[in-house]
């Protein structure tokens, strides 16, 4: 496993969390999910684009009968939150009277997750449940409850394992965090 620092348009990234501890991370939430929802049958709908790469290694290990859909909605440019949160696409079919999990990359300030969550709400799901693989609770604005958390992360900018610095560093199969 390459554990090198990388750089990513201007700037360096150290590594922070290495790919067998994110697995672990991932398999701990996997057993824990499919335990609290043995004998439902739930809906994940996995956020794009950051939590492409936790949302398919979590599938994995989710072990019930159930659906999965990937939507798509954007809120941050650079390393700066935005407050503006674009359109929701991608959710085909009905969460109606549905158990739902949304599966995230994130939860930092909070804001994507709100929007996400009254939009979900008006479409009435008989549970709504979120899973994130991390949290920056120092960060966060909001109040909601968050069912699963990976792991909170004090407030730095990371990368890799989906997240991105400026659209690149998602392949990178560990994660790091920016040198100041
Ligand atoms: P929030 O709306 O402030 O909670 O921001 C959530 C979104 O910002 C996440 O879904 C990520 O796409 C992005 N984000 C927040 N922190 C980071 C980070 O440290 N690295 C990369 N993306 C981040």
């Amino acid at each position: 496993m390459n554990m090198q620092p990388v750089t990513l348009k201007d700037k360096q990234f150290k590594p922070y969390i290495p790919a067998d501890e994110l697995q672990r991370i991932v398999a701990r939430l996997g057993e824990q999910i499919s335990s609290d929802y043995a004998g439902k049958s739930p809906v994940f709908l996995i956020v794009l684009n950051g939590a492409f790469m936790f949302g398919a290694d979590l599938m994995k290990h989710i072990d019930l009968t159930c659906r999965v859909s990937l939507i798509k909605v954007s809120s941050y440019q650079g390393m700066q939150s935005t407050n503006t949160v674009s359109e929701l696409i991608g959710l085909n079919e009905s969460i109606e009277n549905e158990d739902v999990v949304i599966v995230e990359d994130i939860v930092d300030t909070g804001v994507t997750m709100d929007h996400l969550l009254s939009t979900f709400k008006d479409k009435k799901p008989k549970s709504l449940a979120i899973c994130s693989l991390l949290f920056k609770p120092d960060k966060f604005t909001k109040n909601f409850k968050i069912d699963y958390i990976g792991k909170s992360i004090p407030n730095e900018f990371v990368v890799g394992y989906g997240f991105d610095y400026e659209g690149y560093g998602r392949n990178l199969p560990c994660l790091y965090s920016v040198k100041e």
